[in-house]
């Protein structure tokens, strides 16, 4: 007797009514839940609707053959292990069986009931191990489910984060095309206004330029009106003496002497400021090389700038032909070599001045260098404003340098830079589109 209790369930099937019953016995004394049928169709009947743990089937019987019901088994019932009841001398049928699909064999009688127990067990242990393997398949299938869930799930969201992160920046970049385009048209307007406030600060210094000789004028001319009065007056009463007639003339020559001088003083000043606003349309735009041109504009300086050296440096394999107006460099060079010739090279000295033209890419670089005593910051930083200069008691106007501004800014479309230093020379530096 065995005290296992199961509920395991086994079937036997054995048309030998004492076999059978001895069979069921002894497995119900093992504690296993016994079936039993008498034929191979009854029995597979009842393996297909009780769905034992394991059957036990004789080999030969009437109806169906223990061979044609195990052969149903394997293929309706495969994780049901079948063993084979086999009587003496039918080893050919014992091994059909096994190759079939049989788990193992017993021979009947069986007379030691252990040799039931370990294969009925064995077979039980396949039974277990393949349900277990199966549970274990079936909770990695659905583990498997349920991560290929989660991440469907995660990537759904992702996608709605992935749509949602593009509608932002989509919106950012508008905005920021926006905040780009205002930025535009406040840098436009700044320097609309910054033109407005140079264009006063020019009229402003117009009318101060011109107060000065304009003023001697009114003071000399009030002074000569007073005095052809009194010479009238005298004349009408017969009053005027010889003294008095070459007094007269001397005051009207000098005053006249004065005033001209001053006239000339402002007109010439006129003539400057009509420079300042070029009137380029008024020239012609043609094809001529940079290069040539710049050497004629020194030659014809000649005279200016005294024992000073001018060096023209450029690349002889590049083209500097360019579409402009000639005119304009001519007051270019002409602006920045007086200028080193009047402020550089002070007290006679004769100093030397470096011109050199370069094409980098379409871009047309002028860098103009003179080695005389160079500006102080602070002349450095007003160079370009209209009016600025050190020289106003010679005759400097400070107006070169604005119309040279003016002139590469805005009509060649370029910029302009000024480097200096005390005692270290003087740089410009223009650039423009060819
Ligand atoms: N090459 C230079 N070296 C030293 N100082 C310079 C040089 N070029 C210009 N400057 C300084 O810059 C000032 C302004 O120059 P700008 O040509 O505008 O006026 P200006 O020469 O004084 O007068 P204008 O040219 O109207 O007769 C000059 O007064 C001078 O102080
Ligand atoms: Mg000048």
């Amino acid at each position: 007797m065995s005290e296992k209790y199961t509920t395991e369930t086994i079937l036997v099937i054995d048309d030998e009514d004492i076999v059978r019953q001895s069979f069921c016995d002894q497995l119900e004394d093992l504690g296993y839940k016994v079936l039993e049928a008498n034929n191979g169709k009854s029995g597979l009947a009842l393996a297909l609707s009780e769905l034992p743990d394991l059957i036990l089937t004789d080999l030969r019987m009437p109806l169906m053959s223990g061979i044609d019901l195990l052969d149903n088994c394997v293929r309706l019932l495969p994780d049901t292990p079948v063993i084979v009841i086999s009587g003496a001398g039918l080893i050919e049928d014992v091994v059909q069986a096994l190759h079939l699909g049989a788990f193992d064999y017993i021979n009947k009688p069986v007379r030691n009931p252990n040799l039931l127990q370990a294969t009925v067990s064995r077979a039980m242990q396949q039974v277990n191990l393949q349900r277990e393997n199966k549970n274990y398949q079936l909770h990695l299938e659905q583990l498997v489910a349920e991560r290929t869930t989660a991440l469907s799930e995660s990537n759904a969201q992702l996608e709605l984060h992935k749509h949602s992160l593009e509608k932002l920046v989509d919106l950012r970049t508008e905005e920021l095309v926006e905040v780009i385009d205002n930025l535009n048209n406040t840098q436009q307007q700044l320097v609309e206004a910054e033109k407005m406030a140079s264009l006063g600060r020019l009229v402003a210094g117009i009318a101060h330029e011109l107060n000065t000789p304009l003023g001697i004028c009114l003071t000399f001319i009030s002074s000569l009106q007073e005095k052809l009065t009194n010479f009238q007056r005298a004349f009408h009463k017969g009053q005027l003496r010889k003294e008095d007639f070459v007094s007269f003339l001397q005051s009207a020559k000098e005053t006249s002497t004065i005033v001209t001088s001053h006239l000339t003083q402002a007109s010439e000043l006129v003539q400057d400021f009509k420079m300042v606003s070029v009137d380029v349309s008024s020239e012609m735009k043609r094809e001529f090389d940079l290069v040539e041109y710049t050497k004629n504009v020194v030659n014809s300086l000649k005279a200016e700038v005294f024992e000073s050296k001018i060096r023209i440096q450029y690349d002889r394999s590049s083209d500097y032909g360019i579409n402009s107006y000639p005119g304009l460099f001519t007051q270019i060079f002409t602006n920045l070599i007086i200028n080193s010739v009047t402020h550089a090279f002070v007290s006679g000295i004769a100093g030397k001045i470096n011109i050199q033209l370069q094409l980098v890419g379409q871009v047309i670089v002028i860098i103009y260098e003179d080695d005389g005593r160079g500006m102080t910051e602070d002349t450095r930083r007003q160079v370009f404003e209209p009016f600025f200069t050190t020289t106003r008691g010679s005759g400097g106007s400070g107006l070169g340098m604005n119309i040279l501004y003016n002139l590469v800014v805005n009509n060649l479309s370029g910029t302009v830079e000024c480097q200096s230093q005390v005692n270290l020379g003087t740089k410009f530096i223009i650039k423009f589109p060819r």
